[in-house]
């Protein structure tokens, strides 16, 4: 949100709440210095979303582009309940379009994720390879992807950019909002952070006999505020394109799990208690983005460096320790 305030753009932020707090609504406003444009709603809720269309309209500020963030995208919890993953993902994202079309907006850009690659390919992954998911969080982005490229088809108005997150983690480098995910954290990021403030008592590191620089899981982590200026990027670019054009955001670099979590020690200055288990289920050796369409077709390239995420977020952990739960 606040990379596309700075570019410039008028929003409409719609959100049920269900994995967020609206304390972050005051925060962004703090940040940006301006009063936001809530709405507290399911994107299933069709006439809700034609109500946010029409008063947009009303205003004399009709809508120009959907961002579509809404998704649940913890992969363990998929697999337990596919069912809830596919009616919020995959539905909500219908719901959506139907508002859309009602409303005659033909400008999409989605979240979409790395997880929609075949994992047997080598990496990097680019744009163009099959497309293979190995769980239903995964499967949920590929369905979109195949809903948006067929809307695409249909109708040469309509343009979708889909974004595949390689692995966002960091912060805003002001540490006022940054990743509080509910319960025990899937993610190794928020997981690595948690232990560091007190939370937790020790990482499990998932592996350390995979084929990799130092046997434990490659990522191609991405600095949060990276990943959102690309959003903005995409915009401006969804205005002047047609068609259905998938682009990775991420660095184009791997990064061990060890690797992280030395940047982190360097970051916190002190060291991180972790011990190496068994390999989590479904997990990848290796995942990193190759990232030529991004600067070709966006103009956008990660500018911050691992060392960078781990600052940023250890500034928002440690000014947050129970993250937004006892936010002021
Ligand atoms: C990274 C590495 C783990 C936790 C996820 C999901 C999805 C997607 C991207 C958006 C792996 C290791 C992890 C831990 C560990 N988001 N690990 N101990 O699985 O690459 O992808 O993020 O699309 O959320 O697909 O991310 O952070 O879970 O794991 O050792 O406690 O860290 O084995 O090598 P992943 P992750």
């Amino acid at each position: 949100m606040v990379a596309l305030i700075e570019a410039g753009y008028d929003l409409v932020i719609l959100d049920n709440l269900s994995n967020s707090s609206r304390k972050v609504l005051t925060r962004l406003e703090k940040i940006v210095g301006k009063p936001l444009e809530f709405v507290q709603g399911d994107v299933r809720d069709e006439a809700l979303l034609g109500r946010i269309f029409q008063d947009a309209a009303h205003r004399g500020k009709p809508l120009s582009t959907v961002l579509h963030f809404a998704a649940l995208k913890a992969v363990g919890e998929s697999v337990r309940e596919p069912l809830r993953y596919y009616d919020n993902n995959v539905g909500g994202t219908l719901s959506l379009l139907r508002a859309m079309q009602t409303a005659n907006v033909k400008k999409f850009v989605f979240s979409s994720s790395a997880t929609v690659y075949d994992a047997n390919l080598t990496c990097p992954f680019q744009e163009g390879n099959p497309i293979g998911p190995i769980n239903p969080y995964g499967w949920t982005k590929a369905m979109v992807e195949r809903v948006l490229c067929d809307m695409c088809t249909a109708n040469d108005q309509f343009s979708a950019i889909v974004l595949r997150y390689f692995n966002p983690i960091g912060a805003h480098s002001s540490g006022l909002i940054g990743e509080d995910p509910s319960g025990i954290p899937n993610n190794l990021f928020p997981f690595l952070t948690q232990v560091a403030v007190g939370r937790r008592t020790h990482l499990s590191v998932y592996g350390g006999d995979y084929p990799t620089v130092d046997g434990t899981g490659v990522r191609d982590y991405v600095h949060v505020m990276d990943l959102a200026e690309g959003h903005a990027k995409a915009v401006a670019h969804v205005a002047d394109t047609k068609g259905f054009v998938p682009i990775n955001l991420g660095t184009g670099h791997g990064t061990s799990v060890l690797q992280l979590v030395r940047a982190f020690e360097r970051a916190i200055g002190r060291t991180v208690p972790f011990r190496i288990e068994g390999r989590r289920p479904g997990d990848l050796a290796e995942s990193w983005a190759d990232v030529a369409h991004a600067s070709k077709l966006l103009g956008w390239a990660a500018k911050r460096d691992v060392d960078q995420m781990c600052q940023d977020g250890w500034r928002w952990q440690s000014a947050n320790p129970e993250g937004y739960g006892q936010a002021g």
